[in-house]
């Protein structure tokens, strides 16, 4: 039977790992399934959400364009990867229902140890006050209650984390 369409949706701080996990998990979904696409916070801010900020409105409205670009993916079959920081519950959650085939990851891992990586500089920059509402230092991060399933990136390595999401879609049946 021909496999059914699902969005991996990957949620957790800036410099957390969604983006390097995510390269990874891309590489293994094309070879079981072919196809799959990939929507980046990073990117997707510079086209489908350029010119918007940091604001809660904002942020909602990037989460809800990368969320409704995904359902159209998912509907036609197709796997399809988000990566944005999506810092709250209710807007992932009403994704969520939109998608309904739908795998939440949690990439955990603390503000300390995302400062201490700091691959952007941003959080020095946060932390000295020149960045305003920078989320885990100056504004608010809701982790999931029920993600289905949880990187902890301070432990696992990149290749342990993709394994661990792997195994969770071959148990849904998705690959
Ligand atoms: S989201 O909140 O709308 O989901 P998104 O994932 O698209 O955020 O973008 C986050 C990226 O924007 C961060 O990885 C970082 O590179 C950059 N960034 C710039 N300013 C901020 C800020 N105030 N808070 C968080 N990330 C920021």
């Amino acid at each position: 039977m021909e496999k059914k369409g699902f969005c991996v949706w990957f949620t957790g701080l800036s410099g957390s790992g969604k983006t390097t996990i995510s390269n990874l998990l891309v590489e293994e979904i094309k070879k079981r399934r072919g196809n799959v696409e990939v929507l980046d916070g990073d990117v997707v801010r510079t086209n489908l959400s350029k010119g918007l900020g940091f604001s809660k409105e904002d942020r909602d409205i990037n989460i809800r364009r990368i969320g409704f670009v995904a359902h159209l993916l998912v509907r036609n079959g197709v796997p399809v990867i988000c990566a944005a920081i999506s810092p709250y519950k209710a807007i992932r959650n009403e994704i969520r229902e939109l998608i309904k085939d739908f795998v939440e990851v949690y990439v955990n891992a603390s503000v300390d140890e995302c400062a201490r990586r700091d691959v952007k500089g941003l959080y020095a920059r946060a932390f000295s006050g020149e960045i305003k509402e920078f989320t885990g230092v100056s504004d608010p991060y809701e982790p999931p209650d029920n993600p289905e399933v949880v990187c902890n990136t301070e432990e696992e390595t990149v290749e342990e984390s993709t394994a661990k999401i792997v195994a969770r879609l071959e148990e849904m049946g998705y690959l």
